[in-house]
């Protein structure tokens, strides 16, 4: 079965295509046939096609994302984006039964340009691009209608509307969130077939990928530009929030911060860079909790927000206004003093992210950590938080390492940390799989959606 994935919730316009176990009944009016789940221990699928435009350099010089901007855009890019996507496919079209020619006037044409009657870039392109291609055997859609900016959802979600209604195929609607969770399940062998492929110049994994081993209970630590929450799975699919931020997500304090320090948007790899850089070259200190505030080079001291609160809420807010003020009393900084601050406040993100994680893992005994979502690109975060559990479950918890009820890490690979569609194809595949589908009629965005 193959499966369209559409993501536009932020500022990344993604399709991509999808292949996995099953079948969709082809006749119009017959009930989707669920297939014999698969245990996924033998799960495996191929990414057919996958094509995405970042909105990165039109947003920079905002210093963030404006989004009726990114509407804007995700309604100019995503026809080009789905040929795309569908070239790399190569799929057999199918025998024109299903396909429906929007014929102006008739009542399939008036359907779709009400449903894209907000996005007539978009409408008038799809005419064209229904009028030269085929119906693809593509089997359902699969879109992320939240959580997200609501403009920009709606864009993704009105295509697959429009185009769930002209090729008469289902369509699976998909939190965000739960796609950035199907992103860090991908095993890592399967990243390292994608990334040599991509050194070929297919930027596809062609060879299929399968799945790390799940061991529940899982608890999900995500990280992104608009969401900071700890997610705990009991069983698969299985979702219940125990913790979030109560202001700013963690991805968005890298971004404030930034521009703070005046980088470029987005922040997080900036940050990331020049704490970095401070690390190779200050490594010799030590840095204590309650020292004295001292401006000179590598002393800079930023707090841990909530760190010993008992729940496993976050707030990143305070962190940012932090950094403000040790900007302001400072005045200007050298580019040392940058590099340094920007250590420090990646290095108190890490400690209260970290913090709240193990002390979850612990308390629910977790046999699974996963990490998703944009922040989760970082490699400090990522590298701290391996050797964090590591050392805890070994030195701390006094056990043996190659104990197997230690929780084992699971992290996405770089490609697929960053909003993709593919996600989003694989999180919708599931639900399609247990027949869960969206009425297109009905279907809208829902910029506030919550995962449990
Ligand atoms: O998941 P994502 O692509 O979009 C949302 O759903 O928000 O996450 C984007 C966020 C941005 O705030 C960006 O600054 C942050 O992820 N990010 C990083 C890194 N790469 C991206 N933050 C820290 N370090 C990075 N290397
Ligand atoms: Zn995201």
């Amino acid at each position: 079965m193959r499966i369209l994935g559409i993501e536009t919730s932020c500022d990344e316009t993604a399709v991509c295509i999808i292949e996995a176990p099953g079948d969709v009944a082809t006749d119009k009016g017959d009930a989707f046939m669920p297939i014999k789940a698969t245990p996924l221990s033998a799960f495996q699928f191929r990414v057919l096609g996958n094509a995405l435009y970042s909105q990165v350099a039109i947003h920079a010089p905002y210093g963030g994302v404006f989004p009726n901007l990114a509407k804007r855009e995700h309604a100019k890019n995503l026809v080009p984006l789905l040929t795309q996507a569908l070239t790399q496919a190569d799929l057999p079209s199918l025998e024109n039964k299903r396909r429906r020619l929007l014929l102006k006037g008739d009542a399939f044409y008036l359907e779709v340009e009400n449903i894209l009657t907000r996005e007539p870039e978009l409408f008038e392109q799809l005419t064209v691009f229904l009028e030269t291609h085929d119906r693809p055997d593509i089997d359902a859609i699969a879109v992320t209608h939240g959580p997200g900016l609501e403009p920009a959802l709606w864009v993704g979600v009105n295509f697959a509307r429009a185009l769930s209604i002209v090729w008469n195929i289902p369509i699976v609607a998909v939190n965000h969130m739960e796609g950035h969770i199907f992103a860090s399940l991908i095993k890592q062998n399967s990243h390292e077939a994608a990334s040599c492929e991509k050194e070929n110049g297919y930027g596809l994994m062609s060879s299929p990928c399968t799945f790390d081993v799940i061991r529940y209970p899982l608890l999900s630590l995500l990280i992104s530009g608009g969401h900071t929450e700890l997610v705990l799975s009991r069983a698969w699919m299985q979702y219940e929030r125990i913790g979030q931020t109560r202001d700013d997500a963690v991805g968005e304090a890298f971004d404030k911060v930034a521009r703070i320090l005046n980088l470029p948007y987005p922040g997080g790899p900036q940050i990331s860079r020049l704490a970095e850089e401070a690390r190779k070259t200050v490594t010799s200190l030590t840095y204590h909790r309650g020292d004295k505030l001292n401006l000179s080079p590598s002393t800079f001291r930023l707090p841990r927000p909530m760190i010993e609160s008992a729940d496993y809420d976050f707030s990143f807010s305070g962190l940012k206004t932090a950094v403000k003020r040790l900007v302001e009393a400072t005045g200007t900084l050298s580019n040392d003093q940058k590099k340094d601050l920007a250590r420090e406040f990646e290095d108190a993100a890490a400690d209260v992210l970290i913090g709240k994680t193990l002390r979850a893992a612990e308390e629910y005994g977790v046999h699974t950590v996963l990490v998703g979502g944009g922040v989760s690109a970082n490699k400090h975060i990522r590298h701290r938080l391996a050797e964090s559990i590591k050392k805890h479950y070994t030195t701390h918890k006094k056990l043996d390492p190659s104990d197997p009820t230690n929780p084992t890490l699971l992290i996405p690979s770089p490609e697929f940390a960053t909003d993709n569609a593919v996600m989003i194809a694989l999180a919708g595949y599931f639900h399609a799989i247990k027949e869960e589908f969206a009425d297109p009629a009905t279907l809208r965005a829902h910029g506030n959606l919550h995962l449990s």
